[in-house]
């Protein structure tokens, strides 16, 4: 059966990605993942609530056995600019002690919510934390500078929309990801 057409689809500019594109990426992140996770104790722990069709689908493209949890953690308040205040709304409950943790994360940006997810993350004293973030937006200066070890695609430093990620809680099924028209949120 086709997929019923999107209406929301007609919202955006520009689609940066389709669903196959992004199927294949994700397919190669979990390749290199198994890879370099083989003989390791390993947790995703997803940040709510963006980063949870991608923690779905990477976790099905990961071959060694692991668990998955969910952290929360929210900064915008509906609207397209980060207010800088970044509230933890839920902590991890899978035992993380001694284990290989990765935070898989829907976009870094000002950094500020991968920074407040680690340093919360550290508290339950895993062996060691890596981030996977899908979308990696081009910046000249970041609120909080973090390594991420994994990276599906970079993207300009527009507000994007699709596959998880949301303008005011819509658009997170979209299939494809792609940059919202201005006018919807000007
Ligand atoms: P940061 O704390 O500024 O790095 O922002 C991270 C969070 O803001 C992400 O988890 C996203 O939920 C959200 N975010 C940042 N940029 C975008 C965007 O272009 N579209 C939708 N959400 C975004
Ligand atoms: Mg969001």
């Amino acid at each position: 059966m086709e997929r019923i057409p999107n209406p929301l689809d007609e919202h955006l500019t520009r689609v940066l990605y389709s669903k196959e594109v992004i199927h294949q990426r994700v397919l190669e992140l979990g390749a290199q993942i198994t890879e370099d996770y083989m003989d390791r104790d390993l947790v995703l722990v997803g940040i709510l609530r963006g980063a949870a069709v991608f923690l779905c689908d990477l976790s099905r493209a990961i071959a060694v056995p692991h668990s998955w949890d969910m952290c929360g953690a929210s900064s915008y308040h509906g609207g397209t600019a980060t207010s800088g205040h970044v509230q933890i709304t839920k902590d991890v409950e899978v035992d993380l002690r001694n284990k290989h943790v990765i935070v898989v994360e829907d976009i870094y940006d000002s950094g500020r919510t991968l920074r407040a997810i680690c340093d919360l993350l550290r508290v339950h004293q895993p062996a060691s934390i890596e981030v996977c973030a899908l979308l990696y937006k081009e910046k000249v200066q970041r609120a909080s500078e973090v390594a991420i070890k994994y990276v599906g695609f970079e993207i300009p430093d527009e507000f994007v929309v699709g596959y998880g990620l949301d303008y005011n809680e819509y658009y997170r099924n979209l299939e494809c990801i792609g940059i919202l028209d201005p006018k919807i949120y000007s």
